[in-house]
């Protein structure tokens, strides 16, 4: 992988030019037969090689594929895979191994994509599959701050890039005209009393046709009309995110810096996590200025368990508060939410904002 890793790294740099078989064979000191034959596995990998007799070029501009070489800023901490089994499964293993903060891993397909509460997640080519490897400074019953900060970063990469009028709904997912755009999913292990590592899971329906499967589903080129670039996608998406991460949340470089004694310029910084005795908005404030899930009609299946209510604040432990029809409150922490349909009459009320 190291030679192929490097070869890349040549057409890369060459920005789309042509680099001839010749001189990749002479930096890399192999014959050009070994070329030929390490540009040929990259093509099954799915890089966009053209070749031709000149030589070889990398089509980055007509590529929209989310492959490390791509990423200028983040090459090392992004794992492109054509096809697993779940990125989950994957991410867990290099978490487990040590891989660093913000190590980001992809598939352009799962056989076996997985969704909450032990759903099955289609996850045909197209989509945007992906785990990302978090290792925030927090104790495990902070983990959820992290959650919510990714829908967050989510939802505004794609209200900015598309335009389009999404929303959050409790706990974590993305609709779009009720309908779903993205899902997360979290798996964590811990440390003794503090995350060891986070794992976020991120299935977002782009260039896919998710309606095929599901038909409460929806995805970005459904609305757009036409393919959407996912790296672009991905890649604002991981700027906001590490972006926020850095303003709300430790991560391991705190941790280190508070053991050396060293003190940081966080100024800026507002550790809303924890008070929200700031000016800043919490995460979990920010998250209520983009959820259509308070004010309506649920239904949440837990394990076992099923709830009825109206959703009526989601505190700050990213708790769903519902106020049952028998009058009483309820807290629920975790589960899967359904947003009733509104009849049509009241969701005109609703709309002209009489209701
Ligand atoms: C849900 O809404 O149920 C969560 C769906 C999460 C799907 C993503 S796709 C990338 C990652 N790998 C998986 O197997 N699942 C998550």
């Amino acid at each position: 992988m190291a030679m192929k890793k490097k070869l890349i790294k040549i057409l890369g740099d060459a920005a789309g030019e042509i680099v001839s078989g010749p001189e990749i064979s002479s930096l890399l000191s192999i014959s050009r037969v070994a070329v030929w034959k390490h540009i040929k596995q990259l093509k099954e990998m799915g890089y966009d090689i053209v070749s031709s007799s000149r030589g070889y070029a990398l089509d980055a501009a007509t590529s929209d594929l989310p492959m490390p070489l791509y990423f200028t800023k983040r090459k090392e901490s992004i794992h492109y895979y054509p096809t697993l089994t779940s990125t989950m499964d994957k991410a867990r293993e290099l978490a487990r191994s040590g891989d660093p903060h913000m190590s980001v891993v992809i598939a352009e397909e799962q056989q076996n994509g997985r969704g909450r509460l032990n759903r099955k997640w289609f996850s045909q080519k197209g989509g945007l599959w992906f785990t990302l490897i978090l290792r925030p400074h927090l104790p495990p019953p902070l983990a959820y701050q992290v959650n919510f900060a990714a829908s967050i970063c989510l939802t505004r990469t794609i209200q900015q890039m598309f335009d389009m009028d999404v929303s959050v709904k409790w706990p974590n997912d993305i609709l779009f005209k009720g309908k779903k755009l993205a899902g997360l999913l979290s798996e964590m292990e811990t440390r003794g009393d503090m995350i060891s590592f986070v794992n976020i899971g991120i299935g977002l329906n782009a260039n896919n046709y998710p309606g095929e499967v599901e038909p409460n589903a929806v995805s970005i080129r459904n609305f757009m009309g036409k393919s959407i670039h996912r790296r672009t996608l991905l890649s604002n998406f991981l700027d906001h995110f590490e972006e926020t991460l850095h303003c709300h949340i430790p991560g391991p470089a705190d941790h280190d810096l508070k053991r050396s004694g060293v003190q940081k310029n966080n100024a800026h910084r507002s550790n809303s996590f924890q008070r929200g005795d700031n000016q800043e908005p919490t995460i979990i404030s920010q998250w209520k200025e983009m959820t259509s899930t308070i004010g309506k009609k649920v239904t949440i299946e837990t394990h076992g368990e099923i709830f009825q209510g109206t959703a009526m604040d989601v505190d700050e432990s990213g708790a769903l508060v519902i106020q049952q029809d028998d009058g009483i409150e309820k807290k629920i922490i975790y589960g899967d939410c359904f947003h009733q349909k509104l009849p049509t009459i009241e969701k005109e009320l609703k709309e002209n904002k009489k209701l």
